[in-house]
């Protein structure tokens, strides 16, 4: 039955929609069971067979595809283990070896000998050895337990079974929960720890359009980066020594030069990070009425102060500049999906599905009353569901939040003196000091703090305020409660032990818990912490139980429901397939989107000096010279980027887009605005994967980067 059911998911848009001929787009299917998909791909163009895409026996196509460091894809393109990804997968990896005097970030860098490539510390690459479906013997253990003793009895069997198959290898396993607990996967990895920087464009490519285009299309960002996996000589993986040498592959994926046309067949193979195909209307109206807003009302209170002062100088900006991308990515994400979601009109979607659900469920005892209880556990969360995010998107956004809160149990063997475990956390902390304060900026924190506070205070009910509000509204009094919060932030950062690393390592020469306890920053965010630890997390954690049940029961009566439809778990940053088509689209009334851009486009939008859409001198000389190589269209122009209908998430950037021939044709590396409430529901009008084009990737290696490593590909023409 739990081997049908993970074959099965129904969806009840099956219901509602007519799909009956179109292409299948949608999905994040299993490379395991990608069988099932093979005569609908080959319907629409594919040439190869399920086993040239996932085969434990022989290599196969998903040997060349690997997770880079879990919130990446990247895909395996020569025999000496190089990898391509986009460019704000690479982005933190070549903003922390970039200094305002080696400036690689904005200058590009290519290696030119193996010796050249940077070792990237943390960063690891894993590739899946093979998975197995183990539903069977997780799931009929589980009957009659609550959540938290389904998740110990999940965690512990779930070892038993990891432990087991990496036995005698050098491998890691683990079982994988999907569709909210209705299926269980063992996955057998290879993780690569010694992975170094090959190369980059300037990041006036890499990232050209910056956040104004980002989810955007039509889109000419030049979004990769290339690294290299290194082993020991055996093969084997292996942390840095420079005496490893370049990976060599099982599998590696050739590069087509024969470019793409709308109706081509297109295959994007990746690790998407997380979708929410099944949430309720509940969770919907959440979301568009509370949730969304105060994510993007606290990020951005920490983008405007990070950008005035990476304004000013060099340092600061390479400081910030990848946490800056990452929320500024998230932030303007939450933007599209809210005027999504309200623009196709997916609440009333979701409430129209319900409804058929609920008529089928009457006199079914394990279905009918799930709606109701649903709508109780939203109730119940409701008036404390924005307090976390202005706590974990706003206060504790502030980069004194968490080495402030990294003394909790410095406070506590303070308190009870324990001697010799003080001098081993003082020791930690000072070794560490460097490292903490390395990206931290004083002008913009302090600011962070004051503003965060102000709208904590503006927008989470009174009865929910930790008493130190009342205390710094009494002791910085300073007129209105925005004038106070300033003095507060102010005073606090002239004068904390923990907002210069000076102070700090002071403090760790002696350090007593009344220091401690009495310091400004520690009793503001810990009385923060501490009111949402004892009095509201519960509310959130009751919450999230029992939203986890239902929802579990929910897609498991939905595949009872409509038992013939074919349908897939939603994503959990394991590896998948999505297949469909070159597409353009019409994004509104009167209005038609191409499926491709081109160089010429990129000139368009140049903006001399702008910082999102400024160009390398050399590579207007290029364009002026149509120094383009090999890397033409028939129409004389480069081609940059062009759109699908691949089903795709974060997570999947980096992925490969691959040709009928599996051949790679591009890489994935963002949605678009129209769709941009894909991650709940995929609407087959609007939805596309934007991708750049391979061969304007190669064409900035080689031409823009005057590297050869091109040579070292397998090229299709
Ligand atoms: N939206 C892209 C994604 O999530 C990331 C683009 C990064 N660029 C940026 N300007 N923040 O995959």
């Amino acid at each position: 039955m739990t081997k049908i059911r993970i074959t099965l998911f129904v969806l009840l848009t099956s219901l509602t929609f007519s799909w009956a001929g179109n292409p299948m787009d949608e999905g994040m299917w299993l490379p395991s069971l990608i069988g099932k998909n093979e005569a609908q791909m080959k319907k629409q163009g594919f040439k190869l067979t399920a086993k040239d895409i996932y085969d434990i026996n022989n290599a196969s196509l998903k040997d060349a595809i690997v997770s880079m460091g879990g919130f990446c894809t990247a895909e395996i393109v020569s025999d000496k283990g190089l990898i391509f990804t986009n460019h704000h997968c690479g982005y933190e990896a070549i903003a922390s070896n970039s200094t305002p005097e080696n400036n690689i970030l904005d200058n590009g860098f290519w290696a030119r000998t193996n010796a050249d490539e940077k070792p990237i510390e943390g960063l690891w690459i894993r590739r899946l050895v093979r998975m197995e479906d183990v539903s069977d013997k997780i799931i009929p253990q589980l009957t009659g337990l609550g959540e938290r003793e389904r998740a110990a009895k999940v965690n512990q069997l779930g070892s038993e079974l990891s432990n087991k198959a990496k036995e005698g290898t050098h491998y890691e396993a683990s079982v994988t929960e999907f569709a909210k607990g209705n299926a269980y996967y063992l996955l057998v990895f290879e993780r690569f720890t010694d992975i170094r920087l090959v190369g980059a464009p300037p990041q006036s490519v890499g990232k050209y359009g910056g956040d104004t285009d980002n989810w955007e299309w039509p889109r000419h960002t030049g979004d990769f980066s290339v690294f290299r996996i290194y082993t020991a000589k055996d093969g084997k993986p292996a942390t840095y020594s420079k005496d490893n040498v370049p990976y060599s592959p099982k599998r590696f994926l050739s590069v087509s030069l024969k470019g793409i046309k709308p109706g081509d067949f297109s295959m994007v193979f990746g690790f998407p990070g997380r979708t929410n195909r099944y949430e309720s209307s509940m969770g919907i109206k959440l979301a568009i009425d509370k949730v969304n807003m105060s994510i993007v009302k606290n990020r951005d209170i920490r983008l405007k102060a990070w950008k005035e002062e990476m304004d000013k100088d060099v340092a600061t900006k390479l400081a910030l500049s990848a946490e800056y991308a990452n929320i500024a990515n998230y932030w303007k994400y939450f933007i599209g999906q809210t005027q999504q979601l309200q623009k196709l009109k997916v609440y009333d979607q979701k409430v129209q599905q319900e409804e058929q659900f609920k008529t089928w469920a009457k006199g079914k005892p394990e279905y009918e009353n799930l709606f109701t209880d649903w709508e109780k556990a939203y109730s119940a969360y409701e008036p404390y569901a924005m307090h976390p995010q202005y706590l974990n998107q706003g206060l504790f956004g502030a980069h004194l939040a968490p080495i402030v809160l990294s003394m909790t149990r410095l406070e506590s063997v303070l308190k009870d003196n324990k001697t010799s475990e003080i001098g081993q956390i003082t020791g930690n902390f000072k070794a560490n000091a460097d490292e903490v304060f390395k990206d931290f900026n004083l002008p913009s924190d302090q600011k962070i703090v004051a503003q965060t506070l102000l709208a904590f205070y503006n927008d989470i009910p009174k009865n929910q305020h930790p008493e130190v509000i009342a205390e710094i509204l009494s002791k910085f009094s300073a007129g209105t409660p925005e004038e106070s919060f300033k003095k507060f932030a102010q005073e606090t950062y002239l004068t904390s032990n923990f907002s210069t690393k000076e102070r700090f390592l002071k403090f760790l020469e002696n350090p007593t818990y009344e220091t401690l306890t009495n310091d400004w920053a520690c009793k503001y965010f810990q009385s923060f912490r501490k009111n949402y630890i004892t009095k509201y997390n519960k509310f959130v954690t009751d919450f999230q139980e029992v939203d986890k049940k239902l929802s579990r029961t929910y897609i498991k009566g939905l595949s009872e429901m409509n038992p013939s439809w074919v349908q897939y778990p939603d994503a959990n940053s394991t590896l998948r397939v999505s297949y469909g088509n070159v597409q353009d689209y019409d994004p509104r009334d009167g209005v038609h989107y191409k499926y491709k851009t081109t160089l010429t486009g990129i000139i368009e939008k140049y903006k001399p000096k702008d910082y999102e859409f400024d160009l390398p001198q050399n590579f207007l000389e290029l364009y002026k010279n149509k120094d383009f190589g090999q890397y033409a269209d028939s129409d004389g122009d480069v081609t940059v980027g062009f759109i699908t209908n691949n089903d795709i998430t974060g997570g999947n950037s980096g992925s490969p887009v691959l040709n009928a021939k599996g051949e790679l044709i591009g890489l994935a590396f963002d949605g678009n605005w129209e769709a941009m409430s894909g991650d709940i529901v995929f609407d087959k009008k609007y939805k596309r994967c934007i991708n750049v084009d391979i061969r304007y990737v190669l064409w900035c290696i080689e031409k823009l980067g005057g590297s050869d490593l091109v040579k070292e590909l397998k090229v299709v023409k």
